[in-house]
């Protein structure tokens, strides 16, 4: 169940990553019928948006509200902390300066830093409420206070005389307010409050977004106007095993795109080998049936990948690559934690967005359906990388936890840095490859979203179970 809401939760932050760099780009080739021609109505105000979190801004609100300083927190419980009642959420946004004018400001500062909640604003999926929530910590002078029910929010906001005040109700009430262009929200006055056009991500495969005409009233009550299609991203995309041997440089005796292709047929097959090895080492280990049962599933659904890819690299004048893995012995968890958070939660996560973008924009449309196949899969695959995490972090010492979280925020600055380099125009456009620019908003969108890490995440397990 937790396997189905994360996989959820990553294909909404990749609907979302994919819209806010399509808009940024122009470069959407969506024929839904509405992606890309849709326009904010001439009587909306855009939403004002923060460009660093693709999230509505929190300074007009704390400028109406009168605060000093403005948080949003947000828990996923599928992936974090089961005891939610002990650790503030992760911040995904914030206003101005913590404690500005507090007296005792290292008191205020504390507060602040330990805030925290055991409920809070129901967020939703599919329109299914999902397992996360998010809340509002709000400073002003000495006060800190935790901001999360509807009702404390009216009575945080009072009556909703400002637009900044009925977007945070819309937002609280479970709706995204979009920052892009395409899908963009807006807000405008009414008779007898504010009508705000928002959005919600209502199917994942193919992942399609809905627009929402809300109207909130001065009392904070909110209601569904009309609701429509906005727009159908379509396609829902290796893991490296230990001992995978490099491959021999070929000659380049094929075009780029057979050579890309003969690769990922290559790291797809790879893939298999990850996929069985991490079932065999989490048997080992002891770890839950569901997680070995979605291993093996995984490896099965690479044997298609790798099929799927040599395909196309012989389409493409290439020849697959052969693919040698050499098995070590079985690993202690924190080994396996560690390439579980490189391989799983950062490349193979990175990976499953890169491949929904390919299935978005490549123009040869094998390629691109292709793309929109495997995506699916992958997008399942890194699903089963972060539950596997959780698992792992359940049973390490807190000082492995360390290790693996260190390990993990630097796959992310290697992959950032990868990114720096620019696939050839040929891959771009054919095979759908996102440019740097893309590829590097694509990936700071899931490091806001996924990657960064809240603190004090690593807290006392059962120490690392069985040595090999
Ligand atoms: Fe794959
Ligand atoms: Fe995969």
């Amino acid at each position: 169940m937790d396997a189905v809401h994360l996989q959820r939760l990553l294909a909404r932050a990749i609907a979302l990553s994919i819209s806010a760099v399509a808009a940024c780009d122009g470069s959407s080739n969506s024929t839904s019928p509405s992606s890309g021609v849709w326009t904010l109505p001439s009587d909306y105000q855009p939403v004002t948006c923060d460009t660093a979190t693709a999230l509505f801004s929190l300074e007009p609100i704390r400028k109406v509200t009168g605060a000093d300083y403005i948080e949003l927190r947000h828990w996923m419980l599928a992936t974090e902390a089961r005891d939610a009642s002990l650790e503030p959420g992760r911040t995904i946004a914030s206003s101005r300066t913590k404690c500005a004018g507090a007296t005792d400001r290292d008191a205020c500062l504390r507060a602040i830093d330990t805030a925290t909640s055991d409920h809070g604003f129901v967020q939703f999926y599919l329109d299914v409420a999902c397992p996360c929530y998010s809340y509002v910590v709000v400073n002003q002078g000495d006060s800190v206070r935790v901001i999360a029910t509807l009702d404390e929010l009216r009575g945080f906001l009072g009556a909703i005389d400002a637009p900044e005040k009925a977007q945070l109700v819309v937002w609280a009430n479970g709706y995204d307010l979009a920052c892009n262009a395409s899908n963009a929200s807006g807000v405008k006055q009414s008779d007898d409050g504010y009508e705000i056009i928002a959005t919600r991500m209502t199917q994942d495969c193919p992942i399609q977004t809905t627009r929402y005409y809300l109207r909130v009233g001065r009392d904070a009550s909110v209601s569904e106007l009309r609701r429509e299609i906005a727009s159908d991203h379509g396609g829902c995309i290796g893991r490296r095993p230990l001992g995978l041997v490099a491959a021999r440089q070929r000659k380049r005796s094929v075009g780029v795109l057979g050579e890309h292709f003969a690769h990922s047929a290559r790291l797809e097959a790879a893939s298999v080998d990850a996929f069985l090895i991490l079932r065999d080492e989490l048997t080992f280990h002891g770890a839950p049936k569901k997680l070995l049962a979605a291993a093996a599933r995984a490896a099965r659904d690479e044997i298609g990948h790798a099929r799927m890819t040599a395909r196309l690299a012989r389409r493409f004048g290439g020849r697959p690559i052969p693919t040698v893995v050499a098995r070590k012995p079985v690993r202690d968890l924190e080994e396996i934690a560690v390439e579980n958070a490189i391989e799983g939660c950062v490349r193979e996560t990175f990976g499953a967005l890169v491949g929904m973008w390919q299935a978005k924009t490549a123009k040869d449309p094998l390629v691109a359906k292709t793309m929109k196949a495997l995506a699916s899969d992958e997008v399942r695959h890194a699903a089963l990388s972060w539950d596997v995490a959780q698992w792992l972090r359940e049973n390490l010492s807190v000082e492995a936890c360390s290790r693996v979280e260190s390990a993990k925020r630097a796959a992310v600055v290697a992959l950032l840095d990868a990114l720096r380099t620019s696939p050839s125009k040929e891959l771009i456009e054919q095979a759908g490859l996102p440019p740097v620019h893309v590829a590097l908003k694509l990936a700071q969108s899931l490091e806001h979203q996924l990657w960064r890490s809240r603190r004090r995440s690593c807290r006392p397990g059962t120490s690392d179970s069985r040595s090999p």
